[in-house]
């Protein structure tokens, strides 16, 4: 998969076709991530979810994984040059840190990878997380029936057609994260469904096993 074909477009594309929905379930969880000390947004794109952290808690430290060269710069115009992040170019597949990280952040990443990937990715940043780390998962999803379910459905088609054809994205449906988190020791601690749950916003919290 690779994102930067996508990079120019990326913002007035999700302004024109979701206004404002996406970057609110984004930043629904923000406040849980006050004193918070080393914090990784993995597939951090156009930088919106940084920009909004930064923001917030301008002392704070941000890093940002991106594996697109051009998302990373477009992100990178988002920020002051005096904002504290630490910028990596890189595959979360390959990507390897020290220190474990007191909070993840995934935004409308986890949904790019099939159910192999999506084990790999979730067990390597399970592997860079503190015992008390928490994860913020924002992702489209699949309510469990009725109407809502009907429209998610064709909107993920739709959607996932789309990121195949422009990205290679490598996922064909979702594939809820839940139970490979779980298996890492995070427990659900709140979520929030946006748009009739075709978005959702997840605090997951590690505890001590
Ligand atoms: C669907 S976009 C989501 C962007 C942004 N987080 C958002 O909220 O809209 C997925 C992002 O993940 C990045 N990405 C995909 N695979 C990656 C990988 N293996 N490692 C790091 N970043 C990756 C892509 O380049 C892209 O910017």
């Amino acid at each position: 998969m690779n994102f930067d074909r996508l990079a120019p477009h990326y913002e007035w594309m999700e302004t024109f076709i979701a206004g404002n929905r996406l970057q609110r379930a984004r930043t629904c969880w923000l406040e849980e991530l006050r004193g918070r000390q080393r914090v990784l947004s993995v597939g951090e794109g156009h930088g919106r979810f940084s920009k909004s952290f930064v923001a917030r808690f301008p002392e704070s430290e941000v890093t940002v994984l991106e594996a697109s060269e051009r998302m990373l710069t477009c992100a990178q115009r988002h920020l002051s040059p005096a904002a504290h992040v630490r910028w990596h170019h890189g595959n979360v597949l390959s990507w390897n840190t020290d220190l474990p990280f007191d909070a993840i952040v995934t935004c409308f990443f986890l949904d790019c990878f099939p159910p192999d990937l999506l084990a790999t990715v979730v067990e390597r940043l399970a592997r860079c997380s503190a015992p008390d780390a928490v994860w913020l998962v924002v992702d489209f999803s699949l309510p469990a029936r009725g109407l809502a379910r009907w429209r998610a459905r064709a909107v993920h088609g739709l959607m996932y057609t789309f990121f195949r054809l422009v990205v290679d994205l490598p996922a064909r449906r979702l594939t809820p994260p839940d139970e490979l988190l779980r298996g890492h020791g995070f427990e659900l601690a709140a979520r929030r469904e946006f748009e009739w749950g075709l978005l959702r916003a997840d605090l997951w919290r590690r505890t001590a096993r």
